[in-house]
C-alpha cells in the first residue's frame, strides 16, 4: 500500500509566532525525522538520533525545544546542561525505553564480570548511566567494532542487536527489546510490495526484524535511509520505517516514489508534537527536562566515548 502523508492546513500566525517567540528565547528547534511534517518544516535541524545529540552539544542557543521523543531531550540535557532543553509533551516516551530499567541492567552486568555494556540511545537516563558506551542506530557497527572485547552486552533493542552481531562477527548477549513500531513492519507487506513493484528497491531500519532485514538492498539509520534514496538510481524505494520520514523523503526527492510497507509504522509519541504544543512550550518554557548530576555525568561519559568515534 502507499501512503500519502496528511497535508494539514497550517496557520501562517501560528508558524509566525512560533518562530517570533524562538527568537525572543534565543532557542533552537531540533526535529527527528520521524516528527510531523508541519513541525519538520518549521525546525531548525532535522535529522536522527546521532546528528540530533551532535546538534545538542554544539548548539549556541540558550534553549533547545526538542521536537522527538523523551530519550532525545534528555540526551540534550546530559551533554549540555546549562542550556534549557525543553519537551513539548510530557508523554512522547519511548516503549523501547521502557524495556529495560537501570535496576534490570545492574543486576545483569553483575551476572557478566568483564563483559562491556552497549546502550542504545533509545534508553533512560539512568541505564545510560550504567552503560560503558552509547550507539544508534547509525554506529552501533562502529562501537561495537572499537571496543577490544569479543563479549558484549548489547540492549535494549534485539533487532538493532542481532543486525549488529551479523555485522561484527562479535558474541553479543542481546537484551530482548524491540520497537513495537518496527515490530508492526512485516516481511509479507515488503514481498507483497515487491510483486507489484519488481524493480523497486527496499531500504529499512535496523529495528526491524531479521526477515525484513533479510528482504533489503540496504539497512541503515533515518538519515542513512534519506541519504540511500538521493543516491539511488531506483525511482520507486520500499522504505521499511515510521511513516513520518516519507515526508522528507518526498521532499527531497519529488522525481521518485516512496511507498510504505502498511500504515500500521506510525508511532503515536512521535506525533505527540504538535505545533501547537511547541508553541505553548515556548511561551510557557515547558517541560524542562532535569537530570540529577549523578546520573548526568556517568551517562554523559558513555554518550562522550560515542560521540569521541571518527
Ligand atoms: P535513528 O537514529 O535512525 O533516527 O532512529 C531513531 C529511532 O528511535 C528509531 O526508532
Amino acid at each position: 500500500m502507499s501512503i500519502s502523508d496528511t497535508k494539514k492546513i497550517v496557520p501562517a500566525s501560528l508558524v509566525e509566532e512560533i518562530l517570533g517567540l524562538k527568537e525572543a528565547r534565543r532557542a533552537v528547534l531540533l526535529a527527528h525525522n520521524y516528527q510531523l511534517g508541519e513541525v519538520q518544516d518549521i525546525a531548525d535541524f532535522v535529522g536522527d538520533s546521532l546528528e540530533l545529540s551532535r546538534q545538542a552539544a554544539a548548539t549556541e542557543a540558550e534553549v533547545i525545544v526538542f521536537c522527538g521523543v523523551k530519550f532525545m531531550a534528555e540526551t540534550a540535557k546530559i551533554l549540555s546542561p546549562e542550556k534549557t532543553v525543553l519537551l513539548p509533551d510530557l508523554q512522547a516516551g519511548c516503549p523501547l525505553c521502557d524495556m529495560a530499567t537501570a535496576e534490570e541492567v545492574r543486576a545483569r552486568k553483575a551476572s557478566l564480570p568483564g563483559v562491556p555494556v552497549v546502550s542504545y540511545v533509545n534508553t533512560t537516563a539512568d541505564v545510560k548511566a550504567e552503560s560503558d558506551i552509547c550507539c544508534t542506530s547509525s554506529n552501533a557497527v562502529k562501537v561495537v567494532e572499537s571496543l577490544p572485547q569479543e563479549e558484549i552486552l548489547f540492549l535494549p533493542d534485539r533487532n538493532l542487536g542481532s543486525w549488529t552481531a551479523e555485522q561484527t562477527g562479535k558474541r553479543l548477549i542481546i537484551w530482548d527489546g524491540y520497537c513495537i513500531t518496527h515490530q508492526r513492519i512485516l516481511s509479507e507487506h515488503i514481498l507483497g510490495l515487491k510483486e507489484k513493484y519488481p524493480d523497486a528497491e527496499v531500504v529499512v531500519h535496523p529495528e526491524c526484524t531479521p526477515e525484513v532485514r533479510r528482504l533489503a538492498n540496504a539497512v541503515r539509520s533515518t538519515s542513512g535511509i534519506l541519504r540511500y534514496a538521493r543516491e539511488s538510481s531506483a525511482s520507486t524505494i520500499i522504505v521499511g520505517t515510521e511513516i513520518g520520514i516519507l515526508h522528507r523523503l518526498k521532499k527531497e526527492n519529488p522525481e521518485k516514489v516512496f511507498l510504505a510497507p502498511s500504515a500500521l509504522p506510525v508511532c503515536p509519541n512521535m506525533k505527540r508534537i504538535t505545533l501547537e504544543k511547541v508553541l505553548w512550550s515556548l511561551e510557557e518554557m515547558v517541560y524542562p527536562i532535569e537530570i540529577p548530576e549523578e546520573i548526568r555525568v556517568p551517562a554523559k561519559r558513555a554518550i562522550d566515548r560515542m560521540l569521541a568515534l571518527p
